[in-house]
């Protein structure tokens, strides 16, 4: 169909192919149907907060297009690079690729990147409902901008478990206004130069830099109200409701750094959707939100309909050097450019950790939820710490430094080219006398990129363990996410993780994720089943932790992987290999 649009009989300008379009659509309500995509990623010129800048786009937009498909879908993405000197890839967050592992578009990892002028065709089955985004995975190209919304919606003739008249979604993400060449670069300079805050949050791609919208309000400590003329690409994008009717949001967060509470004022939110996963209904004046992590929420308009409300976003875990991002919830008839008289809700200080625990711990699975297995073959317990290595400064899992091979692993596991990463087997376990309370005594560790290989089908649980950074009292949020897998939390727990508890674990309604976050000095246990024969990143997702080295990869059932696309595998070693077959 090679339509721009999920929808080929959304475009009035395509009136003419009405009819071809309803024939479609006849066939399609049988059954699944294949959402085509052309997309072409490109540099642009764009103002995302109101000051010019350069963003990584889709088709002349920023952020990128929205995917909407139903489950049982076929999603169909043939992307170009149109970049000049840069490959690309684009990773489905959340999106467990089952029998298709070469699309989880992962660089080194499950393809080769897309080099300049290439195109690569990204097929892949949609098997779940929920709220899901994209973004690129080579380098930092997700906080150069590229990424967009991937929602799913039950199949036809399905039902959510819960009711809403309509929705909106909400994309969050951070933007800093040095260009990410140069905070790569800062990154991994010797001494090392840290990015600093993002200048700006933003929703659904759009913020307000140095100016306030609350200022018209005279409620912002910043005084300088916004102007918001010749704003198409920064304006605030409205959320217009009917007064008495329940609406869902769906939230997603690309942050590249920031953690974020997210509040509606004067609205209390029912969270019932995390990570594609249905959850046990809970109430909420506000919700943290960590990067990777995505969720629905009901909220119903039984406010004041002759007033407008605010909703705001703002930095959690670290020093908040950023201000709150804005936008409005706009009652009709109540004129859209009305300025909501109260001021935006206050979030919970930066550093109060007992309210986000308290907001993690209500998150439990729905009533008839899948259950993990009772016990577990395989436990990895992985520390974090923040190392040095020749002077560079790094993040380690269990002493090691991910740095990704040239050849990515899928193909050289499953040709078994044993020269293409480290066959000696990263540790399942850290020194049982390591302090997580002081900086690392000995900083060294090593650089690395050997792999977890797991026993196919097996139940593996994972220990994450946070410690102090290389400075004194600092311990910082890790929101890990896992690619191919959705996993159990089992719990949260403060200090260093011990046998004893294991008692502790929520076996009953532990909800199901793609993305957990340890708290500074605590630990998060997790399980799943290695069902997903593939090659997966394992990964802290903050972008500059990830680019520093906080990763691990996992592997299982690769034998059972079909036939991987050439271009997935043309380069490195998998490119010589597949050179060398062509001579035989
Ligand atoms: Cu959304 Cu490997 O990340
Ligand atoms: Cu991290």
């Amino acid at each position: 169909m090679g339509s721009f649009t999920d929808d080929p009989c959304s475009d009035a300008r395509k009136f003419l192919l009405l009819w071809g379009c309803l024939s479609v659509l006849a066939v399609a309500s049988l059954g699944s149907r294949t959402r085509h995509f052309k997309w072409q990623v490109e540099y642009l010129y764009w103002s995302p907060d109101g000051v010019e800048n350069v963003v990584m786009g889709i088709n002349g937009q920023f952020p990128g297009p929205t995917i909407r498909a139903k489950v049982g879908d076929i999603v169909a993405v043939d992307l170009t690079n149109k970049l000049q000197t840069e490959g690309v890839v684009i990773h489905w967050h959340g999106i467990r690729q089952f029998g298709t592992p070469w699309a989880d578009g992962t660089a080194s990892i499950s393809q080769c990147v897309i080099n300049p002028g290439e195109n690569f065709v990204y097929r892949f089955k949609v098997d779940k409902a929920g709220t899901f985004f994209y973004h690129g995975h080579y380098g930092m190209q997700r906080s150069a901008g590229l990424y967009g919304s991937l929602i799913v919606d039950v199949a036809e003739g399905k039902r959510e478990p819960f009711h809403y008249d309509g929705e909106f979604s909400l994309l969050l993400s951070d933007w800093w206004h040095k260009d990410v060449h140069q905070q790569e670069v800062d990154l991994t300079s010797k001494p090392f130069r840290w990015i600093g805050e993002p200048q700006t949050l933003l929703i659904n791609g759009r913020g307000q830099y140095n100016c306030s919208l609350a200022a018209r309000s005279g409620n912002s400590s910043l005084s300088t109200p916004c102007t918001l003329k010749g704003s198409e690409q920064y304006a605030p994008q409205i959320l217009h409701v009917r007064p008495n009717k329940t609406y869902r949001l769906r939230v997603a967060s690309t942050t590249a750094l920031a953690s974020l509470n997210l509040a509606i004022g004067n609205h209390s939110m029912i969270v019932v959707e995390a990570d594609g996963n249905y959850l046990q209904p809970f109430s909420t004046t506000d919700m943290d939100i960590y990067s990777g992590e995505t969720y629905s929420v009901l909220f119903t308009t039984n406010q004041d309909p002759s007033k407008n409300y605010w909703i705001s976003a703002s930095v959690r875990g670290r020093e908040p050097k950023t201000p709150q991002a804005l936008t409005i919830l706009n009652y009709s008839p109540t004129s859209a450019s009305k300025f909501p008289p109260s001021p935006p809700p206050v979030s919970p200080r930066w550093d109060d950790y007992d309210h986000s625990k308290s907001f993690t711990n209500k998150v439990l699975a729905l009533m008839g939820s899948p259950k993990p297995p009772s016990h577990y073959h395989r436990r990895i317990s992985l520390l974090n710490t923040q190392n040095t290595i020749n002077g560079y400064t790094r993040w380690a899992i269990n002493n090691v430094s991910l740095s990704l091979p040239t050849s990515p692993y899928l193909g050289t596991i499953k040709f078994g080219l044993n020269n293409a990463f480290d066959h000696k087997n990263p540790p399942d376990n850290f020194s049982s006398l390591y302090e997580i309370t002081k900086p690392p005594v000995n900083s060294n560790s090593t650089y690395g990129n050997g792999v977890y290989m797991l026993d196919f089908n097996t139940t593996i649980d994972v220990i994450l363990q946070n410690a102090n950074a290389l400075k004194a009292n600092v311990s910082e949020i890790h929101p890990w996410h896992l690619h191919g897998h959705d996993f159990w939390v089992l719990g949260y727990g403060e200090g260093k993780f011990s046998t004893k508890d294991e008692a502790k674990f929520n076996l009953k309604n532990p909800p199901l994720r793609n993305t957990a976050v340890i708290f500074p000095y605590g630990w998060t246990a997790l399980r799943f089943v290695a069902n997903n024969p593939g090659a997966w990143a394992f990964h802290c997702h903050i972008e500059p932790h990830l680019h520093m080295g906080m990763g691990v990869i996992f592997a299982e059932g690769v034998h059972h992987v079909g036939r991987i696309p050439n271009e997935a595998l043309a380069c490195g070693l998998t490119g010589k290999m597949l050179m060398n077959s062509n001579h035989n």
